[in-house]
């Protein structure tokens, strides 16, 4: 494929390829030298139409760890706000003789919809509420790292499921590696249908924490909610929020996971969040050798 629009379209032996060439980056970024040669002459385009700090700086820093030229755009700023289309505007970029396009949108199917006008390859950033697939990636990179095989492994995934493309990505992922999956929060937060992708539902954290050896924890993000959820922010952290007592209390091991950015003392207590339960800041880190990955195995196609 000349894309990555998402973890639904790719086979295991590609999440396998991805985590293997990750392995590779990952080991030559804890090397004093940590530029490769790799997509010399390649130009990388990272256009962000919403908000990001660490998927934008993440790419940037994979493609120039590969020795990519690589310019940002952010719809804040630009012509969009004049009026300029989505395919105007990369079609503009595209003119300037870039090869790939990193892109992040509020619209899910955006970077669909453009595989069917450009040629140059496209990454998935993240889709309104679709996919996010190199988050997912780089979540499997990091559960593998502490939990080998993920085949059989208990990943519970806990908090906004229904505005998040990180957990659908999550959860076509960890499938695909033969993990079993909970979702886990209130009702009006976990689509009605979910079920029919073969995972479980619970309303009860503390069972689900106790079930698990992962716990993936989603932000609730109040941005995409086009009217008032219940519960407010309050009821979820009393009812859904984890704390390190929590996590101490389990009679096991347990991997605290979250993609950021957090919202202290809602989804999480500061303590959980900073405790030795948190694999938080090696996710940041493997980000970077994941994409440096993902850019690697797509240029290395065309
Ligand atoms: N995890 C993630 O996508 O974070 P940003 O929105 O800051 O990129």
């Amino acid at each position: 494929t000349r894309h990555l629009l998402g973890i639904k379209d790719l086979t295991l032996e590609d999440i396998e390829l991805i985590m293997k060439t990750a392995q590779e980056f990952k080991d030559v970024l804890n090397r004093p030298i940590k530029k490769v040669p790799s997509l010399r002459d390649v130009t990388i385009a990272n256009v962000f139409f919403e908000n990001s700090t660490r998927t934008r700086l993440s790419f940037e820093l994979a493609e120039k760890r590969l020795s990519a030229d690589t310019i940002n755009f952010s719809a804040s700023g630009s012509s969009v706000k004049k009026g300029e289309t989505l395919l105007d505007t990369v079609n503009n970029i595209l003119a300037m003789k870039v090869d790939m396009i990193v892109m992040r949108h509020a619209s899910p199917g955006a970077p669909h919809f453009l595989s069917k006008h450009i040629k140059a390859n496209i990454v998935n950033a993240g889709d309104g509420t679709h996919e996010h697939p190199t988050q997912a990636l780089l979540d499997s990179f990091s559960m593998r790292e502490k939990l080998g095989d993920l085949a059989g492994k208990k990943i519970a995934i806990i908090g906004d499921i229904l505005h998040s493309r990180v957990a659908l990505s999550n959860i076509f992922a960890l499938q695909k590696q033969g993990a079993e999956i909970t979702l886990c929060g209130p009702t009006t937060l976990i689509p009605r249908h979910i079920t029919e992708l073969g995972v479980k539902v619970s309303h009860n954290v503390k069972e689900t924490l106790k079930w698990c050896d992962v716990a993936n924890v989603l932000r609730i993000q109040l941005e995409r909610q086009q009217i008032k959820y219940f519960p407010s922010l309050r009821e979820y952290s009393l009812y859904f929020g984890i704390s390190k007592q929590m996590l101490d209390e389990l009679d096991k091991e347990i991997v605290l996971m979250h993609p950021g950015p957090i919202n202290r003392g809602v989804e999480l207590t500061s303590d959980a969040a900073d405790s030795h339960h948190s694999i938080i800041l090696d996710q940041v880190e493997n980000g970077v050798a994941v994409r440096m990955a993902v850019l690697y195995l797509l240029a290395a196609q065309n």
